[in-house]
């Protein structure tokens, strides 16, 4: 989770998000370098007092301007389209889980599995244990095993939501009459926060995601259980 002073990009627990930290480091260099180049210029243009009085028009000038950005540009289009058919390839899931909107909570199936179903509420401040985490805790967390394909379906029972969790690179709308699909790989055990991000009405601030990752065994042990009850 993101903790104080924290601006960048949280640590990734996905093969994904790691791809999404790679592509955001390249793309902010091209973008300082191209701030430095301009910003220098622009700034020795007010130290410059030559005056070319013939100057009507360059040809060359004009060219290297025009296709130079261009090709700086296919060096930034080129790894995001990469991404983009990465972030949306399906590789032989082995959990799905359903993910279903609400004003303003999360509620969540495990259809696979005997149809477990839940709700998910956010911990309200008062109730909040002296551990926990403001405004980010919920009552029923969503538990995942970690090393495996996982599937989520999103969708909404009222107004557009998205199931958002920025350690893992996942950001889906969940849409009423829609059901959208995305894979991610969690790669170690921990939990993972994430926040509503689409503003869905006066409570959007108010329905965060929690995912435990556990191990596989930990996770069969924890859905039998709930599979009998
Ligand atoms: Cu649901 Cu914002």
């Amino acid at each position: 989770m993101s903790t104080w002073a924290n601006l960048g990009l949280q640590d990734s627990a996905s093969p994904l998000m790691e791809q999404l930290i790679f592509f955001h480091d390249h793309a902010l260099l091209i973008l300082v370098m191209i701030t430095v180049l301009v910003g220098y210029l622009m700034f020795m243009l007010f130290f410059n007092s030559y005056i070319n009085r013939f100057l009507l028009h360059g040809q060359l000038i004009e060219m290297i301007w025009t296709i130079l950005p261009a090709i700086i540009l296919l060096f930034i289009a080129l790894p995001s389209l990469r991404l983009l058919y990465l972030l949306d390839e399906i590789n032989e899931p082995s959990v799905t889980l359903k993910s279903i909107g609400h004003q303003w909570y999360w509620s969540y199936e495990y259809s696979a599995f005997n149809n477990i179903e839940f709700d998910s509420y956010m911990i309200p401040t008062n109730e909040l244990a002296t551990d926990g985490f403001r405004l980010l805790d919920v009552d029923n967390r969503v538990v995942l095993p970690m090393n495996s394909q996982i599937r989520i379906l999103v969708t909404a029972a009222d107004v557009i939501h998205s199931w958002t969790i920025p350690a893992l690179g996942v950001k889906v709308d969940g849409t009423p009459g829609r059901l959208n699909q995305t894979n991610f790989f969690i790669n170690r055990p921990g939990l993972f926060y994430g926040q509503c991000s689409e503003i869905c009405g006066a409570n959007h601030s108010f329905m965060p995601i929690v995912i435990e990752s556990v191990p596989v065994n930990y996770f069969i042990k924890w859905i039998s259980n709930n599979m009998n009850s």
